[in-house]
């Protein structure tokens, strides 16, 4: 089921790099384009709209297994009214219109994040998105909605206590397994990548417990803006990375050559 078809192989090759298995984004520089613009800052987000279309075609077609988005943090829900109920109306209208493309890509919409305190209308749009695409097997978009890793974390941590309480469990025998089954998406593999756009070098509350051994590689193009050949360099600049996973590079060799 994971294999590619020729067209990504030949691809691949063109690219010439690995292709990361899970690659997440945090689409950062919205408000700035705009503003550079002298436009609204949703404007932004509208034309942000459009580079996530193609990050999705893009990673669909190289052979990405899993693409997840930070589209909204906990935090975002301080904007102000108005930037806020835009963002949630270009969600609801993203989920809607986007379903065809997802269909006939066999891509799998999954939504993370506190979905409770998403309007109804986006509640609804994301859990029929997702039942439509439920079958997609080539490619799981994940998009992060509502989303803060230190909640995830807590939201793991009260199911562990559940099962304490219910004396399943002891609290001496949790393993990371057991925080890994609480998180949203417990069966998708960590991110190998995680691309940050418009400069800026923080994690922002993303993925925290999966974010332990990716790859970080920031770029100083504004998401909207964001183009191929930027996503192309992006994963040419992961691909050059050695990944030791706290190992020595003696370690990874001796790995690479029985392996
Ligand atoms: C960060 O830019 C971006 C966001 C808070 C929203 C991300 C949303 C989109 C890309 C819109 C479409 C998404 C989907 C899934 C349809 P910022 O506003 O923080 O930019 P700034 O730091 O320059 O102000």
């Amino acid at each position: 089921s994971d294999s590619p078809s020729s067209l990504q192989i030949s691809v691949k090759n063109s690219l010439d790099i690995q292709i990361p298995r899970h690659v997440s984004i945090i689409m950062d520089g919205n408000g700035r384009w705009a503003q550079s613009k002298h436009m609204p800052r949703i404007e932004g987000h509208r034309q942000g709209a459009k580079t996530v279309r193609m990050v999705v075609e893009e990673s669909r077609r190289i052979g990405v297994r899993y693409l997840s988005l930070y589209a909204f943090s906990t935090e975002n829900w301080q904007r102000p009214k108005e930037e806020v109920w835009a963002l949630m109306k270009l969600f609801e209208k993203y989920l809607t219109s986007e379903l065809a493309l997802l269909k006939d890509n066999d891509i799998r919409l999954r939504v993370i994040g506190n979905r409770k305190s998403l309007p109804e209308s986006v509640q609804k749009a994301a859990a029929y998105a997702e039942t439509e695409t439920m079958a997609g097997s080539s490619m799981d978009l994940i998009l992060a909605v509502s989303y803060g890793g230190r909640e995830e974390l807590v939201h793991a941590a009260q199911q562990i206590a559940q099962r304490v309480l219910a004396g399943e469990v002891s609290a001496e025998s949790i393993t990371e397994a057991d925080m890994r089954a609480g998180l949203y998406a417990s069966d998708v593999p960590d991110p190998d990548v995680l691309i940050r756009t418009s400069d800026e070098c923080r994690i922002s509350n993303f993925l925290l417990w999966q974010l332990a051994y990716s790859e970080i590689v920031v770029t100083s193009t504004r998401w909207p803006e964001f183009s191929v050949d930027d996503y192309h360099d992006c994963l040419r600049e992961f691909s050059n990375r050695s990944r030791r996973y706290g190992l020595t590079e003696e370690q990874i060799a001796t790995q690479a050559s029985v392996g």
